[in-house]
């Protein structure tokens, strides 16, 4: 499968005002940490990635799919996750949130019973399917974001701060997931070194522009070093 990442001299004006600066790079990690300081533009590139934000100028290709010309395409594509599980959990109960996710793709209702039933499963979430969603911890609903992105099967997960809620036991159970347990390519920004460190590549922006990328240990200690 094509896993490529590329942008070509990439801006991004919000109201004429520059977010994000002549953006190149070509990736195509497994796992990829998007680190920086508030305000640096990592939600911005995130979202380009699945079409949210389109750029002013250059091009994105993500999978060989321009997310801003086909964004179906890129939306089965690729699956986003936010650091707010309330802003992503969209029906009444857990088994109808995760099957919601499979609407539209002409599976038939013991089908999508099925394929729901075997990913909660997987997510620990089996006791919850009949509850409502709203009446889960949040670690519980950042699980059960993650099971209604995953469920459908998308070649590459963006997770934009998606411990930032979350207490030590989730955000290591969450972490554990995206970065060990999921096959799928991962973009994940983050403001925890340790997750970082755990990816194959790190890029950090300052002020819109990408100011360092490569090995996570020393774009990690680069940018510590500097914040001294
Ligand atoms: N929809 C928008 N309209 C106008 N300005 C925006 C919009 N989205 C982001 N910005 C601006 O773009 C800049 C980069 O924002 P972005 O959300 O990408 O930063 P970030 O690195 O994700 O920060 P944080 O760590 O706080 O989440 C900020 O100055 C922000 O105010
Ligand atoms: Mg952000």
């Amino acid at each position: 499968m094509n896993s490529g990442i590329r942008f070509e001299d990439v801006s991004v004006e919000f109201s004429g005002r520059p977010v994000l600066r002549d953006l190149s790079l070509d990736l195509d990690h497994r796992r990829i940490a998007v680190i920086g300081a508030n305000g640096s533009g990592k939600s911005t590139f995130a979202r380009m990635l699945n079409g949210l934000v389109t750029p002013t100028r250059g091009e994105v290709r993500v999978h060989g799919i321009d997310p801003a010309r086909q964004p179906k395409r890129v939306r089965r594509r690729v699956g986003f996750v936010f650091s707010n599980p309330d802003a992503q959990i969209i029906m009444p109960t857990v088994a109808e949130d995760v099957g919601f996710s499979l609407r539209g793709q002409g599976l038939s209702r013991p089908e999508i019973q099925a394929r729901v039933a075997a990913a909660l499963d997987r997510f620990g979430l089996t006791e919850q399917a009949d509850a409502p969603a709203q009446t889960l911890s949040g670690g519980q609903k950042q699980l059960l974001a993650l099971c209604a992105v995953l469920i459908r099967e998308p070649g590459l997960v963006v997770a934009d701060e998606p411990t930032a809620y979350l207490d030590a036991a989730n955000s290591r159970r969450i972490a554990g997931f995206l970065l060990d347990e999921m096959p799928q390519q991962l973009v994940i920004v983050t403001h925890d070194p340790r997750l970082a460190v755990r990816c194959d590549v790190a890029l950090r922006f300052e002020a819109g522009t990408l100011v360092d990328h490569g090995d996570p240990v020393a774009v990690v200690a680069r940018y510590e070093e500097e914040q001294r």
